[in-house]
């Protein structure tokens, strides 16, 4: 049973978000010798979740899941700019907070996910930062955010996903950040960051950096020379998050360029942690048993090399469960296959993440498993 610090935590953090019958009967304790975050510890590493607290409340055998398997969780959307900040200067700490009782009961970390992202600006910050181009509404979410959560969340994607191909000689995304403050918007993230939180770990998040085709190439190549350029000025930069969404339909997985990818990092003086490990699948015609075994082979192949690096910290998945994962079987995934589940069957969900949708443990656990094992 938990404590009856725990116990009231979790009260309270239902009662936030609206949700009165929490049963936690039968709730596991968080130290089994049988899950991922031991086996993770054992060989001085991290495992850990995206979640979300409303789930978490919710349902009891996600909660005992990620009481069971994590050490580390990442919210998956209660950080985000859109999310704290829906207008302007009025911030909706709500779901951190309760998430952040949630993790400080059951002594877990968490990873600050994530403070300047393309994808997570609310509506009305878009258009003021492009017609103003004014860094005080960034300044003002980031003394907002830090100030209230320096403390308790000691690391922080400051950027997340600040690459894109093909426009610019950098590499550097064109997103609102760039239009309205140009390449600096980074450094000056940063600096501000570690001039509001002094004591966290700041770290640039990226995405799509494992395959070995012409895009991936060019990203891997401009991430490298954004970092070398970030701490060749000085600027505080501690670490660099890489997403790792596999995906079955893309290129080949190369161990030894990505090992090498790896290691210039890692010679930056840069720690990495795998922040967003899922996989999409390609081939959902195939039974169950097929696609599971691609689904983990797939994370075989990476976790072995990226966890070979000894730089590497840790593991996060992004969703323990199939049942919340944000990887859909799209449209045009099933169009593929004209005349497919005929019989009135159907693909179900993505299979990308270590349990189904029932809770029970696939083979990508086991692969896992087995890779965290290993001592870099
Ligand atoms: C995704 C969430 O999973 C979705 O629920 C949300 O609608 C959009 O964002 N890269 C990231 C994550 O850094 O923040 C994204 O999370 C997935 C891609």
């Amino acid at each position: 049973m938990p404590s009856g610090l725990t116990r009231r935590r979790l009260l309270a953090a239902s009662a936030i978000i609206g949700h009165s019958e929490l049963t936690l009967a039968g709730q596991p304790s968080r130290s089994t010798d049988d899950s991922l975050s031991q086996i993770a510890a054992g060989a001085g590493r991290f495992f850990g979740s995206a979640v979300r607290i409303e789930d978490i409340v919710r349902e009891d055998d996600l909660r005992g899941t990620v009481l069971r398997e994590c050490a580390w969780l990442t919210p998956e959307i209660a950080l985000k700019w859109d999310a704290i900040e829906r207008s302007p200067g009025s911030f909706q700490f709500g779901p951190m907070d309760s998430l952040l009782a949630f993790a400080a009961a059951q002594g877990m970390r968490l990873h600050g996910h994530t403070l300047l992202w393309h994808g997570g600006i609310p509506a009305w910050a878009e258009s003021a930062l492009v017609t103003q181009k004014n860094w005080g509404l960034i300044q003002r979410y980031f003394e907002a955010v830090l100030g209230r959560y320096r403390s308790t969340i000691t690391q922080w994607d400051v950027i997340n996903e600040p690459i894109e191909t093909g426009y610019r000689m950098d590499g550097l995304r064109g997103s609102v950040f760039l239009q309205a403050f140009g390449p600096d918007y980074i450094p000056r993230a940063l600096n501000e960051a570690r001039r509001l939180a002094p004591g966290a770990e700041l770290i640039i998040n990226e995405f799509a950096l494992e395959t070995e085709d012409r895009v991936e190439n060019d990203r891997r190549y401009l991430f490298l020379k954004l970092l070398e350029r970030l701490k060749r000025a000085g600027v505080p930069l501690d670490g660099v998050g890489l997403q790792a969404h596999l995906d079955l339909s893309k290129g080949q997985f190369r161990a030894d360029i990505y090992a090498q990818f790896l290691r210039n990092i890692a010679d930056l003086g840069l720690f990495i942690v795998i922040t967003e490990l899922d996989v999409k699948e390609h081939d959902y015609i195939q039974s169950v048993e097929q696609r599971d075994r691609q689904v983990a082979d797939a994370t075989a192949r990476y976790l072995d090399v990226a966890l070979a690096q000894s730089a590497v910290r840790g593991v996060t998945t992004w969703g323990l469960s199939d049942r919340h994962s944000w990887l859909q079987v799209t449209p045009a995934d099933l169009a593929r296959y004209p005349g497919g589940w005929r019989d009135g069957s159907s693909p179900g969900v993505n299979r990308g993440l270590p349990f189904d949708t029932a809770m029970r443990r696939k083979p990508m656990y086991h692969t896992i498993a087995n890779a965290l094992h290993h001592r870099a």
